[in-house]
């Protein structure tokens, strides 16, 4: 099967009868969707922030995982000052358990500046969108089309899949040629005055008919009219390259406790986790010895000398890139050591650790921590 190349480019793109065939297939789309398109939360607001918010959670995460966080996050931070003035602690245990902690920092700090530089106005702008951390050409067109109805196209994972399918486009869809020219198609499907639907109808389409796997094409609008689906490919569509498997990172992390308390430490406010509480630890280098690191470790952070104790369990968590073995060991402070609290440093009771910002990963650890010694056993 070709891979590096288009089937065919859509025949006479900018020719009139292509576009009549375009707004017969976005006009049937619509039709679908007035019927069958999803009742979500997001999509009872024009508000443009709530609807932005809603964008930035469901960017790497399934709509049904984000209901409840979308609705928890308005009725926190219910406008763009709200979020802008809130600490940042707050809005990181907010999202806790969504994952990917980056897209939390950089909507606080895209809020921030859209209450300093427009008075809390999200704007309506492209370029003045673009501007903003954290805000791509997907978001961007999300915002502008369901918020603003402004013809812009909202190309994501379902849309590309939907629009090489339609178009039986044998080109990766990973490589940026092949996301431009989808995206001219979807510009080109675009429907006047119903970007906002039309964008979301597509969403729709990709994530209850037109699915990955097991394609529903006899329930779908766009059959008659769809390439992909004449020529037997559905199945073969999309070319996706591969993704590269995660790289294994070897850790290790202590639960060190003192009259009840535990050793918390914050991770820097950039990069993986970033600003996350955690046990203190880190990557074990290549070679390494997992307990001389952990010694290392609390050498070179806080000057004190560790008695490492029992090993306690190990975790795996998988992250987009990286996947995390954490080993897991109890230790102690040497006699007359001691780690002092800062901002980043806590000895925290187990309330307070329930209310830190916390990755899954670090959830994970202290509930296996706390099943019990049957389940260490089983786990070492
Ligand atoms: N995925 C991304 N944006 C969406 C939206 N507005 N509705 C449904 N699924 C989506």
């Amino acid at each position: 099967m070709q891979t590096s190349e288009y089937d065919r480019q859509p025949a006479g793109r900018n020719g009139a009868p292509e576009q009549g065939r375009a707004a017969e297939l976005a006009g049937r789309l619509l039709d679908w969707y007035r019927t069958h398109g999803r009742d979500l939360p997001w999509r009872r607001t024009r508000d443009p922030y709530h609807i932005w918010v809603s964008e930035v959670m469901l960017q790497q995460t399934r709509v049904e995982t984000v209901i409840p966080y979308f609705e928890r996050w308005i009725a926190q931070f219910p406008t763009p000052e709200a979020l802008a003035s809130a600490p940042q602690e707050q809005v990181l245990k907010a999202w806790e358990g969504l994952g990917y902690y980056v897209r939390a920092r950089n909507l606080q700090e895209a809020v921030q500046e859209v209450v300093a530089r427009y008075g809390g106005a999200v704007p309506d702008d492209p370029d003045a969108l673009a501007r903003l951390k954290g805000v791509g050409p997907y978001t961007a067109g999300a915002i502008l089309s369901i918020a603003f109805n402004r013809p812009v196209p909202a190309v994501d994972g379902n849309v590309l899949r939907v629009i090489a399918r339609l178009y039986n486009i044998a080109a990766d869809i990973s490589l940026p040629s092949t996301r431009r020219v989808i995206t001219e198609l979807v510009q080109e499907m675009m429907p006047e005055g119903q970007a906002g639907d039309f964008n979301q109808a597509l969403m729709d389409l990709g994530a209850t008919i037109c699915t990955p796997k097991s394609p529903k094409c006899l329930l779908c609008p766009l059959r008659e009219g769809c390439e992909g689906w004449k020529a037997g490919r559905v199945g073969e569509l999309p070319v996706k390259g591969k993704a590269r498997a995660p790289r294994p990172v070897e850790r290790v992390a202590a639960v060190v406790e003192h009259q009840g308390r535990l050793l918390m430490v914050r991770r820097p406010p950039g990069g993986l986790l970033g600003g996350l509480w955690e046990l203190p630890g880190d990557d074990v280098p290549a070679g390494a010895d997992a307990e001389e690191t952990l010694r290392a470790i609390f050498w070179n952070r806080f000057g004190v000398e560790v008695v490492v104790g029992e090993h306690l369990t190990d975790v795996t968590h998988v992250f987009s890139h990286v996947a995390w073995h954490v080993r897991c060991y109890r230790a102690g402070l040497a006699p007359g050591h001691e780690i002092r609290e800062s901002a980043d440093v806590r000895w925290a009771s187990r309330s307070e650790v329930d209310g830190f910002p916390m990755p899954t990963v670090q959830r994970k650890v202290l509930a296996a921590l706390h099943e019990g010694p049957t389940s260490r056993r089983r786990n070492d």
